[in-house]
């Protein structure tokens, strides 16, 4: 698995990101994308990841069993029945004003999708665990959450030297 800068496939990250949710039966990802946090973490009975892009959906895989859900997590965050042990991890696309480049995706994800995100997870009986960068959106919508910093270290290439 590739670690890009911000990817929770590094090591140190998705270590954190595990070692913070309860145990649980079932689990739900949100915005899986290629699933970092999925695959590494232990198994549940039930694991679902959802993601909008057909992409990341058709060519995920796991060494565990995951039910795949094509579509937008804010329409099953509604209609999912959840129970209070089910928790929810979601790692939304980064909001535009942290990202280096200004560059719109192509399923762009904007402030009010992160508000609209924030009012579907303020609103489950279970735990919720999010990532993002440091914003003033988060600080003021989730101002309320626990909230924990890890530090990624930014990988460099190895150099070469000549002799
Ligand atoms: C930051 S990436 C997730 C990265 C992921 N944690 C990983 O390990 O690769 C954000 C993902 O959110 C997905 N996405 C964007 N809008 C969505 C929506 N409304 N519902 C579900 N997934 C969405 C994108 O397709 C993308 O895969």
């Amino acid at each position: 698995m590739g670690a890009w800068y911000g990817s929770k496939a590094t090591m140190g990250l998705s270590q954190a990101i595990v070692g913070l949710m309860r145990h649980h039966d079932t689990y739900i990802e949100t915005h899986l994308g290629a699933g970092a946090i999925m695959k590494r973490k232990p198994p549940a009975l039930r694991s679902i990841g959802i993601d909008l892009n057909a992409w990341s959906i058709r060519t995920f895989c796991c060494d565990h069993k995951v039910e795949l859900v094509h579509g937008c997590c804010h329409r099953f965050l509604a209609d999912y029945p959840f129970e209070g042990s089910d928790p929810v991890y979601s790692d939304p696309p980064c909001l535009m004003i942290t990202r280096k480049s200004q560059r719109r995706y192509r399923n762009h994800y904007g402030e009010a999708d992160h508000e609209a995100l924030q009012g579907f997870l303020r609103g489950l009986p279970c735990s919720v665990m999010i990532s993002g960068y440091p914003s003033a959106l988060y600080d003021r919508i989730l101002e309320d959450w626990h909230s924990v910093s890890v530090q990624q270290l930014r990988r460099t290439k190895p150099r070469r030297t000549r002799d």
